[in-house]
């Protein structure tokens, strides 16, 4: 449900320019959910209404798994500290959607998360409108909306519109990996009723040297890692020139996709692909998943467990690409490959098929490419990522 929106009052600029701030990710070491459940958690975030056909059984089935594994990358988080005085918690820096909520006090199912204690900040401001985010699933997160002020690192600013949940349902309560979201997609697809993105804020409040965020996400099997830089790029973590492209629809980071190719064979395109950090996957209309599984020897469609191809891949030399806004970024196949099956020989694949009628690049793709999302051209840059 979308709620009303609400004017910003922000103070005046304060004319100090801060030197760009590096946030660094973690990549939680436990167990996190399994490839078909990743699934049926995208395809409800990106459209509500769909019911995916491996769904809430298979969810609850294979919902929660232990990964063991060196070359698997679910979930960066990072911290962030919320009021006066800052409380932590753990994030996603989710560039898929446009909210920040956290736990509340009133969440009786939150047990186990980081729990925001209004009565213990001197700058939260109750704003009081419901909010809620529901799926088809029948899964959702409600409460209340309020503002405070927000710390991440050096960076402090005011007036940050906050969902606060009170209630979860089951499954989002189950996600014990991650206290909350830090929506950075354009405030169009706001629930709480933000209307700036708190990239926008920081710059505003003159926090920032330009209202940018650079991305970085490290390989667990080169070490792990990855970085947010707030304001600017770290060139420690790229290679070359960023190669820009123009945002196509000012609500997710949404660019024109104009093919795919697989080896020598290309399937020339009129679509669209949304680069989404909070997303582990790549998530891709029948026809482009089916295209570029077409060069693996091996790989293996089934309904129940979506694509799955040989674990040997993980050693491939080849690479899918994507082209975007005319230029091509190419993912290695060894980044596709994800945990074991059932039948252990084959593991699924990180490129999954859904009925959503875009692409969604996801930390799959990222991990080939570092991302600069600049939130005053609406543009998006991505050069060659580096240990
Ligand atoms: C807001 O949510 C509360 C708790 O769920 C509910 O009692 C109340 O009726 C809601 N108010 C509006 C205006 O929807
Ligand atoms: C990948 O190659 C390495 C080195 O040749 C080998 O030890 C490993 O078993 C291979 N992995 C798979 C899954 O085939
Ligand atoms: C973004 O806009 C600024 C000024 O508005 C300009 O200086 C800069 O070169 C632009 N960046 C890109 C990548 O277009």
């Amino acid at each position: 449900m979308k709620l009303s929106y609400h004017l910003l009052s922000i103070a005046a600029c304060v004319h100090v320019v801060l030197a760009n701030l590096v946030v660094p990710l973690e990549q939680p070491d436990r167990p996190s959910l399994g490839t078909p459940a990743r699934v049926v958690r995208t395809v409800a975030k990106y459209n509500p209404n769909i019911i995916v056909k491996a769904d809430v059984k298979q969810m609850q089935d294979t919902g929660i798994v232990e990964l063991h594994s060196d070359y698997l990358d679910i979930e960066y988080t990072g911290t962030i500290g919320v009021g006066t005085p800052p409380q932590k918690f753990q994030a996603v820096f989710d560039t898929g959607s446009s909210d920040i909520w956290l736990p509340s006090t009133s969440c009786t199912r939150c047990v186990g998360h980081h729990i925001f204690q209004e009565d213990a900040s001197s700058s939260f401001e109750s704003i009081g409108k419901n909010w809620s985010l529901s799926y088809a699933d029948g899964s959702y997160i409600s409460g209340r909306t309020a503002k405070d002020s927000v710390t991440i690192g050096d960076i402090h600013y005011e007036g940050q519109m906050i969902g606060l949940a009170n209630d979860e349902s089951g499954q989002f309560a189950a996600d014990k990996f991650l206290d909350g979201i830090f929506g950075l997609a354009f405030p169009s697809l706001s629930l709480t009723g933000a209307k700036q993105s708190p990239i926008e804020i920081m710059y505003d409040q003159g926090q920032l040297d330009e209202p940018v965020v650079g991305v970085w996400l490290g390989r667990s099997k080169e070490g792990g890692g990855g970085e947010m830089v707030f304001g600017g790029t770290n060139k420690e973590h790229y290679t070359g020139e960023f190669k820009y492209v123009k945002v196509n629809n000012e609500k997710y980071w949404q660019v024109p996709m104009d093919s795919v190719s697989s080896g020598s064979k290309k399937l020339p395109l009129s679509a669209s692909a949304i680069i989404d950090t909070g997303t582990t996957l790549i998530v891709a209309p029948a026809t482009i998943s089916k295209h570029l599984h077409a060069s693996i020897e091996g790989a293996v469609f089934s309904s129940i467990y979506g694509w799955r191809l040989p674990c040997t891949a993980i050693n491939s030399t080849e690479a899918f690409e994507f082209e975007l806004g005319g230029n091509q970024f190419a993912v290695p196949v060894a980044d596709i490959v994800r945990e074991a099956s059932a039948d252990a020989r084959l593991c699924f694949s990180g490129l999954v098929e859904s009925s959503l009628p875009f692409t969604i690049l996801g930390d799959v793709f990222l991990k080939s490419w570092y991302t600069v999302f600049d939130f005053g051209n609406a543009s998006i840059g991505f050069a060659p990522s580096k240990r």
